[in-house]
Protein backbone atom coordinates (compact mmCIF):
# COMPACT_ATOMS: atom_id res chain seq x y z
CA UNK A 1 0.00 0.00 0.00
CA UNK A 2 1.20 3.40 -0.92
CA UNK A 3 2.59 5.46 2.09
CA UNK A 4 0.07 8.52 3.41
CA UNK A 5 1.50 11.55 3.61
CA UNK A 6 1.82 13.24 6.50
CA UNK A 7 1.48 16.99 7.92
CA UNK A 8 4.80 18.63 8.32
CA UNK A 9 4.63 18.89 12.21
CA UNK A 10 1.85 19.85 14.20
CA UNK A 11 1.06 23.04 13.31
CA UNK A 12 1.04 22.28 9.90
CA UNK A 13 -1.68 19.44 10.56
CA UNK A 14 -3.37 21.59 13.17
CA UNK A 15 -3.59 25.05 10.16
CA UNK A 16 -4.95 22.23 7.94
CA UNK A 17 -7.69 20.92 10.01
CA UNK A 18 -8.54 24.38 11.62
CA UNK A 19 -8.90 25.97 8.12
CA UNK A 20 -11.44 23.06 7.26
CA UNK A 21 -13.06 23.47 9.82
CA UNK A 22 -13.45 27.19 9.94
CA UNK A 23 -16.42 28.58 7.70
CA UNK A 24 -19.65 29.03 7.89
CA UNK A 25 -20.33 27.25 10.53
CA UNK A 26 -18.70 30.06 12.57
CA UNK A 27 -19.53 32.96 10.96
CA UNK A 28 -22.95 32.69 10.10
CA UNK A 29 -23.99 29.50 11.82
CA UNK A 30 -22.71 30.32 15.34
CA UNK A 31 -24.36 34.04 15.53
CA UNK A 32 -27.52 33.38 14.42
CA UNK A 33 -28.15 30.41 16.68
CA UNK A 34 -27.02 32.08 19.67
CA UNK A 35 -29.34 35.22 19.18
CA UNK A 36 -32.17 32.94 18.54
CA UNK A 37 -31.44 30.84 21.31
CA UNK A 38 -31.36 33.13 24.09
CA UNK A 39 -27.64 34.37 23.68
CA UNK A 40 -25.76 33.87 26.86
CA UNK A 41 -27.20 31.12 27.53
CA UNK A 42 -26.62 29.11 24.46
CA UNK A 43 -22.95 30.41 24.57
CA UNK A 44 -22.87 28.70 27.95
CA UNK A 45 -24.02 25.40 27.02
CA UNK A 46 -22.24 25.39 23.68
CA UNK A 47 -18.77 26.02 25.63
CA UNK A 48 -19.95 23.09 27.89
CA UNK A 49 -20.77 20.73 25.34
CA UNK A 50 -17.39 21.89 23.07
CA UNK A 51 -15.02 20.89 26.02
CA UNK A 52 -16.73 17.50 27.04
CA UNK A 53 -18.43 15.80 24.11
CA UNK A 54 -16.59 17.73 21.66
CA UNK A 55 -12.67 17.09 23.23
CA UNK A 56 -14.22 13.20 23.40
CA UNK A 57 -15.10 13.12 19.75
CA UNK A 58 -12.58 15.09 18.51
CA UNK A 59 -9.65 12.87 20.07
CA UNK A 60 -11.14 9.94 18.98
CA UNK A 61 -11.61 10.51 15.45
CA UNK A 62 -8.20 12.00 14.97
CA UNK A 63 -7.23 8.53 16.62
CA UNK A 64 -8.97 6.49 14.48
CA UNK A 65 -7.52 8.01 11.84
CA UNK A 66 -4.20 7.83 12.44
CA UNK A 67 -4.34 4.36 13.60
CA UNK A 68 -6.22 2.60 10.79
CA UNK A 69 -4.61 5.22 7.86
CA UNK A 70 -8.00 4.89 6.52
CA UNK A 71 -11.07 6.68 5.00
CA UNK A 72 -13.85 7.20 7.55
CA UNK A 73 -15.66 4.66 5.46
CA UNK A 74 -12.97 2.03 5.36
CA UNK A 75 -12.11 2.79 9.25
CA UNK A 76 -15.32 1.86 10.67
CA UNK A 77 -15.38 -1.06 8.51
CA UNK A 78 -11.83 -1.89 9.58
CA UNK A 79 -12.58 -1.62 13.43
CA UNK A 80 -15.66 -3.26 13.13
CA UNK A 81 -17.62 -5.51 10.03
CA UNK A 82 -20.34 -5.13 11.62
CA UNK A 83 -20.44 -1.62 12.57
CA UNK A 84 -19.20 -0.64 9.41
CA UNK A 85 -22.42 0.95 8.20
CA UNK A 86 -21.57 3.57 10.76
CA UNK A 87 -18.75 5.14 8.35
CA UNK A 88 -21.20 5.43 6.03
CA UNK A 89 -23.61 7.04 7.83
CA UNK A 90 -20.89 9.92 8.68
CA UNK A 91 -19.88 9.88 5.18
CA UNK A 92 -23.60 10.57 4.21
CA UNK A 93 -23.96 13.96 6.09
CA UNK A 94 -21.63 15.89 3.61
CA UNK A 95 -24.00 14.83 1.29
CA UNK A 96 -26.99 16.72 2.91
CA UNK A 97 -24.93 19.51 3.39
CA UNK A 98 -23.29 20.40 0.47
CA UNK A 99 -26.07 21.71 -1.42
CA UNK A 100 -27.12 24.44 0.41
CA UNK A 101 -23.53 25.15 2.02
CA UNK A 102 -22.90 26.49 -1.76
CA UNK A 103 -26.44 28.24 -2.22
CA UNK A 104 -25.38 30.26 1.10
CA UNK A 105 -22.02 30.70 -0.53
CA UNK A 106 -23.43 31.97 -2.90
CA UNK A 107 -25.23 34.84 -0.78
CA UNK A 108 -21.69 35.72 0.30
CA UNK A 109 -20.27 35.83 -3.21
CA UNK A 110 -23.46 38.34 -4.07
CA UNK A 111 -22.67 40.56 -0.62
CA UNK A 112 -19.41 40.86 -2.08
CA UNK A 113 -19.72 42.41 -4.74
CA UNK A 114 -22.80 44.15 -3.77
CA UNK A 115 -20.68 45.99 -1.29
CA UNK A 116 -18.47 47.21 -4.18
CA UNK A 117 -20.72 48.16 -6.39
CA UNK A 118 -24.04 48.83 -4.35
CA UNK A 119 -23.20 49.13 -0.93
CA UNK A 120 -26.37 51.95 0.34
CA UNK A 121 -28.68 49.93 -0.75
CA UNK A 122 -28.14 46.44 1.56
CA UNK A 123 -28.31 48.53 4.54
CA UNK A 124 -32.16 48.56 3.62
CA UNK A 125 -33.82 45.80 5.62
CA UNK A 126 -35.96 44.27 2.71
CA UNK A 127 -32.80 43.89 1.10
CA UNK A 128 -32.14 40.51 2.11
CA UNK A 129 -35.68 39.30 1.59
CA UNK A 130 -35.64 40.52 -1.90
CA UNK A 131 -32.75 39.07 -3.15
CA UNK A 132 -33.24 35.50 -1.57
CA UNK A 133 -36.87 35.46 -2.89
CA UNK A 134 -35.63 36.30 -6.25
CA UNK A 135 -36.06 33.33 -9.08
CA UNK A 136 -32.91 33.85 -11.29
CA UNK A 137 -30.22 35.78 -8.85
CA UNK A 138 -29.41 33.97 -6.37
CA UNK A 139 -29.15 30.72 -8.59
CA UNK A 140 -26.58 32.93 -10.72
CA UNK A 141 -24.52 33.76 -7.68
CA UNK A 142 -24.91 30.26 -6.51
CA UNK A 143 -23.89 28.72 -9.87
CA UNK A 144 -20.44 30.82 -9.73
CA UNK A 145 -19.51 29.25 -6.44
CA UNK A 146 -20.79 25.88 -6.71
CA UNK A 147 -18.25 26.18 -10.42
CA UNK A 148 -15.60 27.41 -8.56
CA UNK A 149 -15.67 24.21 -5.86
CA UNK A 150 -16.04 22.02 -8.42
CA UNK A 151 -13.05 23.38 -10.63
CA UNK A 152 -10.74 23.46 -7.38
CA UNK A 153 -11.40 19.66 -6.66
CA UNK A 154 -11.30 18.94 -10.36
CA UNK A 155 -7.93 20.46 -10.95
CA UNK A 156 -6.54 19.87 -7.60
CA UNK A 157 -5.52 23.13 -6.91
CA UNK A 158 -5.53 22.46 -3.28
CA UNK A 159 -1.66 23.54 -2.71
CA UNK A 160 -2.23 27.09 -4.10
CA UNK A 161 -5.41 27.26 -1.31
CA UNK A 162 -3.41 26.39 1.31
CA UNK A 163 -0.70 28.56 1.01
CA UNK A 164 -3.43 31.55 0.12
CA UNK A 165 -5.33 30.63 3.31
CA UNK A 166 -2.02 31.01 5.10
CA UNK A 167 -2.39 34.67 4.43
CA UNK A 168 -6.33 34.57 3.97
CA UNK A 169 -7.43 32.99 7.37
CA UNK A 170 -5.47 35.31 9.96
CA UNK A 171 -6.21 38.11 7.81
CA UNK A 172 -9.91 37.55 7.85
CA UNK A 173 -9.30 36.40 12.17
CA UNK A 174 -8.20 40.42 12.47
CA UNK A 175 -10.59 41.72 10.89
CA UNK A 176 -13.25 40.39 12.58
CA UNK A 177 -11.41 41.28 16.23
CA UNK A 178 -11.64 44.60 14.81
CA UNK A 179 -15.18 44.72 13.71
CA UNK A 180 -16.34 43.39 16.88
CA UNK A 181 -14.51 45.83 18.74
CA UNK A 182 -16.01 48.37 16.57
CA UNK A 183 -19.27 46.95 17.60
CA UNK A 184 -19.32 47.13 21.26
CA UNK A 185 -17.86 50.46 21.23
CA UNK A 186 -20.40 51.85 19.98
CA UNK A 187 -23.22 53.65 22.19
CA UNK A 188 -26.06 50.88 22.04
CA UNK A 189 -24.04 48.11 22.36
CA UNK A 190 -24.33 47.27 26.09
CA UNK A 191 -28.02 45.78 25.86
CA UNK A 192 -26.45 43.61 23.08
CA UNK A 193 -23.08 42.87 25.33
CA UNK A 194 -24.74 41.54 28.39
CA UNK A 195 -27.63 39.45 26.38
CA UNK A 196 -24.39 37.62 24.63
CA UNK A 197 -22.82 37.26 27.46
CA UNK A 198 -24.80 36.95 30.42
CA UNK A 199 -27.22 33.30 30.56
CA UNK A 200 -30.45 33.86 31.24
CA UNK A 201 -31.63 30.63 32.65
CA UNK A 202 -34.89 31.25 31.90
CA UNK A 203 -34.24 30.59 28.19
CA UNK A 204 -32.63 27.42 28.78
CA UNK A 205 -34.53 24.40 26.85
CA UNK A 206 -33.89 21.00 25.13
CA UNK A 207 -33.89 22.29 21.78
CA UNK A 208 -31.08 25.30 23.31
CA UNK A 209 -28.48 21.54 24.21
CA UNK A 210 -30.23 20.13 20.55
CA UNK A 211 -29.73 23.33 18.62
CA UNK A 212 -25.96 23.58 20.48
CA UNK A 213 -24.67 20.12 19.99
CA UNK A 214 -25.63 20.19 16.29
CA UNK A 215 -23.81 23.54 15.62
CA UNK A 216 -20.62 22.06 17.81
CA UNK A 217 -20.58 18.87 15.44
CA UNK A 218 -21.42 20.93 12.11
CA UNK A 219 -19.00 23.26 13.40
CA UNK A 220 -15.63 21.34 13.97
CA UNK A 221 -16.48 19.39 11.17
CA UNK A 222 -17.04 16.35 14.19
CA UNK A 223 -19.63 13.19 13.22
CA UNK A 224 -19.29 13.27 9.60
CA UNK A 225 -15.61 11.24 8.95
CA UNK A 226 -13.91 14.51 8.43
CA UNK A 227 -11.39 14.31 11.81
CA UNK A 228 -11.06 10.78 10.91
CA UNK A 229 -9.48 11.69 7.11
CA UNK A 230 -7.40 14.23 9.04
CA UNK A 231 -6.25 11.73 11.29
CA UNK A 232 -4.69 9.12 8.85
CA UNK A 233 -2.32 12.12 7.39
CA UNK A 234 -1.27 13.03 11.22
CA UNK A 235 2.53 12.61 12.19
CA UNK A 236 2.99 9.43 14.73
CA UNK A 237 5.02 11.94 16.27
CA UNK A 238 2.74 14.51 17.21
CA UNK A 239 0.06 14.79 20.65
CA UNK A 240 -3.43 13.69 19.43
CA UNK A 241 -4.49 15.59 22.82
CA UNK A 242 -2.62 18.98 21.95
CA UNK A 243 -3.62 19.20 18.32
CA UNK A 244 -7.28 18.16 19.50
CA UNK A 245 -7.51 21.18 21.89
CA UNK A 246 -5.90 23.85 19.29
CA UNK A 247 -8.07 22.93 16.71
CA UNK A 248 -11.06 23.61 19.19
CA UNK A 249 -9.92 26.70 20.38
CA UNK A 250 -9.32 27.95 17.12
CA UNK A 251 -12.88 26.97 16.32
CA UNK A 252 -14.45 28.23 19.07
CA UNK A 253 -12.75 31.91 19.16
CA UNK A 254 -13.50 32.32 15.79
CA UNK A 255 -17.22 31.41 16.24
CA UNK A 256 -17.23 33.59 19.48
CA UNK A 257 -16.19 36.70 17.59
CA UNK A 258 -18.49 36.40 15.14
CA UNK A 259 -20.86 36.37 17.53
CA UNK A 260 -19.72 39.44 19.45
CA UNK A 261 -19.54 41.36 15.96
CA UNK A 262 -23.19 40.06 14.78
CA UNK A 263 -25.62 40.35 18.10
CA UNK A 264 -24.44 43.77 19.99
CA UNK A 265 -25.39 45.35 15.97
CA UNK A 266 -28.80 43.65 16.67
CA UNK A 267 -29.58 45.49 19.32
CA UNK A 268 -27.71 48.92 18.01
CA UNK A 269 -29.50 48.74 14.90
CA UNK A 270 -32.77 47.51 15.33
CA UNK A 271 -33.61 47.69 19.04
CA UNK A 272 -33.20 43.92 20.08
CA UNK A 273 -36.28 42.92 19.37
CA UNK A 274 -37.66 39.61 19.36
CA UNK A 275 -37.78 39.23 15.47
CA UNK A 276 -34.83 40.78 14.75
CA UNK A 277 -32.87 38.27 16.88
CA UNK A 278 -34.65 35.12 15.50
CA UNK A 279 -34.08 36.30 12.05
CA UNK A 280 -32.45 33.11 11.32
CA UNK A 281 -30.57 32.79 8.05
CA UNK A 282 -30.58 36.07 7.38
CA UNK A 283 -29.26 37.93 10.44
CA UNK A 284 -25.75 38.22 9.25
CA UNK A 285 -26.92 39.60 5.49
CA UNK A 286 -29.12 42.08 7.63
CA UNK A 287 -27.12 43.14 10.41
CA UNK A 288 -23.10 43.90 9.08
CA UNK A 289 -24.02 45.94 5.86
CA UNK A 290 -25.70 48.02 8.76
CA UNK A 291 -22.52 47.88 11.12
CA UNK A 292 -20.09 48.89 7.91
CA UNK A 293 -22.46 51.58 7.14
CA UNK A 294 -21.99 53.42 9.90
CA UNK A 295 -17.81 53.05 9.67
CA UNK A 296 -15.87 55.17 7.95
CA UNK A 297 -14.59 53.34 5.10
CA UNK A 298 -17.22 50.48 5.57
CA UNK A 299 -17.37 49.55 1.84
CA UNK A 300 -14.40 48.63 1.28
CA UNK A 301 -14.14 47.13 4.69
CA UNK A 302 -17.39 44.73 4.13
CA UNK A 303 -16.14 44.16 0.70
CA UNK A 304 -13.12 42.54 2.36
CA UNK A 305 -14.65 41.33 5.28
CA UNK A 306 -17.58 39.22 2.68
CA UNK A 307 -14.48 38.42 0.65
CA UNK A 308 -12.63 36.51 3.40
CA UNK A 309 -16.09 34.97 4.72
CA UNK A 310 -16.25 33.91 1.07
CA UNK A 311 -12.47 32.34 0.77
CA UNK A 312 -13.48 30.45 4.05
CA UNK A 313 -16.58 28.96 2.72
CA UNK A 314 -15.02 27.97 -0.26
CA UNK A 315 -11.98 26.15 1.40
CA UNK A 316 -15.06 24.15 3.35
CA UNK A 317 -16.95 23.34 0.43
CA UNK A 318 -13.88 22.16 -1.47
CA UNK A 319 -13.53 19.44 1.49
CA UNK A 320 -16.56 19.00 2.01
CA UNK A 321 -16.97 18.36 -1.95
CA UNK A 322 -13.95 16.10 -1.53
CA UNK A 323 -15.46 14.01 1.19
CA UNK A 324 -17.98 13.05 -0.95
CA UNK A 325 -15.70 12.36 -3.86
CA UNK A 326 -13.67 10.07 -2.21
CA UNK A 327 -16.03 8.06 -0.61
CA UNK A 328 -18.07 7.55 -4.04
CA UNK A 329 -14.27 6.86 -5.30
CA UNK A 330 -13.90 4.41 -2.60
CA UNK A 331 -17.03 2.44 -2.61
CA UNK A 332 -18.24 2.42 -6.75
CA UNK A 333 -14.72 2.38 -8.05
CA UNK A 334 -15.52 5.61 -10.09
CA UNK A 335 -13.33 7.93 -12.09
CA UNK A 336 -12.37 11.43 -9.95
CA UNK A 337 -13.86 13.32 -12.74
CA UNK A 338 -17.06 11.61 -12.97
CA UNK A 339 -18.15 11.42 -9.36
CA UNK A 340 -17.10 14.88 -9.04
CA UNK A 341 -19.21 16.15 -11.96
CA UNK A 342 -21.94 13.62 -10.33
CA UNK A 343 -22.06 15.29 -6.98
CA UNK A 344 -21.96 18.52 -8.69
CA UNK A 345 -25.21 18.32 -10.47
CA UNK A 346 -26.45 17.01 -7.51
CA UNK A 347 -25.45 19.91 -5.67
CA UNK A 348 -27.35 22.13 -8.36
CA UNK A 349 -30.04 20.15 -8.33
CA UNK A 350 -30.74 20.12 -4.47
CA UNK A 351 -28.99 23.60 -3.93
CA UNK A 352 -31.68 24.95 -6.41
CA UNK A 353 -34.62 23.47 -4.59
CA UNK A 354 -33.25 25.28 -1.69
CA UNK A 355 -33.17 28.39 -3.38
CA UNK A 356 -37.12 28.37 -4.71
CA UNK A 357 -38.11 27.50 -0.46
CA UNK A 358 -37.26 31.37 0.21
CA UNK A 359 -38.91 32.23 -3.32
CA UNK A 360 -41.71 30.58 -5.66
CA UNK A 361 -41.79 27.83 -3.31
CA UNK A 362 -42.06 29.48 0.02
CA UNK A 363 -45.58 27.86 0.98
CA UNK A 364 -43.96 24.59 0.25
CA UNK A 365 -42.79 23.54 4.11
CA UNK A 366 -41.72 20.19 5.85
CA UNK A 367 -42.88 19.51 9.51
CA UNK A 368 -42.67 23.58 9.45
CA UNK A 369 -39.59 23.93 7.85
CA UNK A 370 -38.90 25.59 4.94
CA UNK A 371 -36.87 23.73 2.64
CA UNK A 372 -33.13 25.06 3.73
CA UNK A 373 -34.26 24.61 7.41
CA UNK A 374 -35.02 21.36 7.12
CA UNK A 375 -32.41 19.85 5.22
CA UNK A 376 -30.21 21.58 8.19
CA UNK A 377 -32.22 20.19 10.64
CA UNK A 378 -32.11 16.46 9.71
CA UNK A 379 -28.36 16.81 9.16
CA UNK A 380 -27.06 19.16 12.13
CA UNK A 381 -29.67 18.28 14.48
CA UNK A 382 -30.49 14.71 13.69
CA UNK A 383 -27.42 12.52 11.34
CA UNK A 384 -24.49 14.61 13.76
CA UNK A 385 -25.70 13.66 17.00
CA UNK A 386 -26.90 10.19 15.81
CA UNK A 387 -23.59 9.60 14.21
CA UNK A 388 -21.60 10.94 17.18
CA UNK A 389 -23.33 9.07 19.56
CA UNK A 390 -22.47 5.70 17.65
CA UNK A 391 -18.81 6.44 17.18
CA UNK A 392 -18.94 6.48 21.01
CA UNK A 393 -20.37 2.95 20.93
CA UNK A 394 -18.32 1.70 18.54
CA UNK A 395 -15.11 2.28 20.58
CA UNK A 396 -17.08 2.09 24.06
CA UNK A 397 -17.87 -1.23 23.97
CA UNK A 398 -17.46 -2.80 19.95
CA UNK A 399 -13.95 -1.61 19.68
CA UNK A 400 -13.12 -0.69 23.14
CA UNK A 401 -11.35 2.66 23.91
CA UNK A 402 -8.16 0.85 24.31
CA UNK A 403 -7.54 0.95 21.31
CA UNK A 404 -7.54 4.83 21.14
CA UNK A 405 -5.57 5.19 24.71
CA UNK A 406 -2.76 3.35 23.20
CA UNK A 407 -2.76 5.55 19.92
CA UNK A 408 -2.93 8.40 21.95
CA UNK A 409 -0.04 7.27 24.41
CA UNK A 410 2.50 6.27 21.84
CA UNK A 411 3.05 9.94 22.03
CA UNK A 412 3.14 10.34 26.15
CA UNK A 413 1.07 9.65 29.15
CA UNK A 414 -2.63 10.16 28.45
CA UNK A 415 -3.17 12.95 31.47
CA UNK A 416 -7.65 12.30 30.93
CA UNK A 417 -7.61 8.38 30.44
CA UNK A 418 -9.95 7.80 33.09
CA UNK A 419 -11.93 10.17 32.48
CA UNK A 420 -11.70 9.48 28.52
CA UNK A 421 -13.35 6.21 29.70
CA UNK A 422 -16.27 7.09 31.72
CA UNK A 423 -17.22 10.02 28.83
CA UNK A 424 -16.60 8.03 25.59
CA UNK A 425 -18.92 4.08 27.56
CA UNK A 426 -20.90 6.14 29.04
CA UNK A 427 -21.73 9.89 29.26
CA UNK A 428 -20.94 10.96 25.94
CA UNK A 429 -23.76 8.43 24.30
CA UNK A 430 -26.23 8.45 27.22
CA UNK A 431 -26.56 12.23 26.79
CA UNK A 432 -25.75 12.54 23.06
CA UNK A 433 -29.34 10.00 23.20
CA UNK A 434 -31.17 11.96 25.87
CA UNK A 435 -30.33 15.37 23.78
CA UNK A 436 -31.51 14.38 20.38
CA UNK A 437 -34.94 12.48 21.64
CA UNK A 438 -35.90 15.05 23.45
CA UNK A 439 -34.78 17.94 21.42
CA UNK A 440 -36.47 16.36 18.64
CA UNK A 441 -39.45 16.08 20.32
CA UNK A 442 -39.65 19.44 21.52
CA UNK A 443 -39.03 20.69 17.74
CA UNK A 444 -41.57 18.55 16.05
CA UNK A 445 -43.77 20.21 18.75
CA UNK A 446 -44.42 17.17 21.04
CA UNK A 447 -42.72 18.04 24.16
CA UNK A 448 -43.21 21.81 25.61
CA UNK A 449 -40.81 22.84 28.03
N1 LIG B 1 -17.10 23.03 9.66
C1 LIG B 1 -17.43 23.78 8.51
C2 LIG B 1 -17.89 25.18 8.92
O1 LIG B 1 -17.85 25.53 10.05
C3 LIG B 1 -18.50 23.18 7.69
C4 LIG B 1 -18.34 21.78 7.31
C5 LIG B 1 -19.29 20.86 7.44
C6 LIG B 1 -17.23 21.16 6.73
N2 LIG B 1 -18.85 19.69 6.96
C7 LIG B 1 -17.59 19.83 6.52
C8 LIG B 1 -16.00 21.59 6.35
C9 LIG B 1 -16.73 18.95 5.94
C10 LIG B 1 -15.11 20.72 5.81
C11 LIG B 1 -15.46 19.40 5.59
O2 LIG B 1 -18.36 25.91 8.09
Amino acid sequence: MEKRNTFNGKIGFVLAAAGSAVGLGNLWRFPYLAAKYGGGIFLLVYIILAVTFGTVLMITEIAIGRRTQLSPLAAFKALSPKWGWVGKLATFVPVLIFPYYCLIGGWVTKYTFAMLTDAESTVADSYFGNYVSATGEPLIWFLIFLIITTLVVVFGVNNGIEKLSKVLMPLLLIITVALAVFVILRPGAKAGIRYYLMPNFSQLSFKTFLAALGQLFYSMSLAMGIMITYGSYFSKEEKITKAAHQIEIFDTVIAFLAGLMIIPAVFEFSGGDKDALSAGPSLMFVTLPKVFNAMPGGRIIGALFFFLVLFAALTSSVSILEAIVSGIIDTFNMKRLTATLIVAVYGLILGTVCSFGFGIWKDFTILGFDILDFLDFVSNSIMLPLVGMLTCVVVGFVVKPDIIVFEIELNGPFKMKRYYYTMVKWIAPVFIFAILISGILQSLGILKI
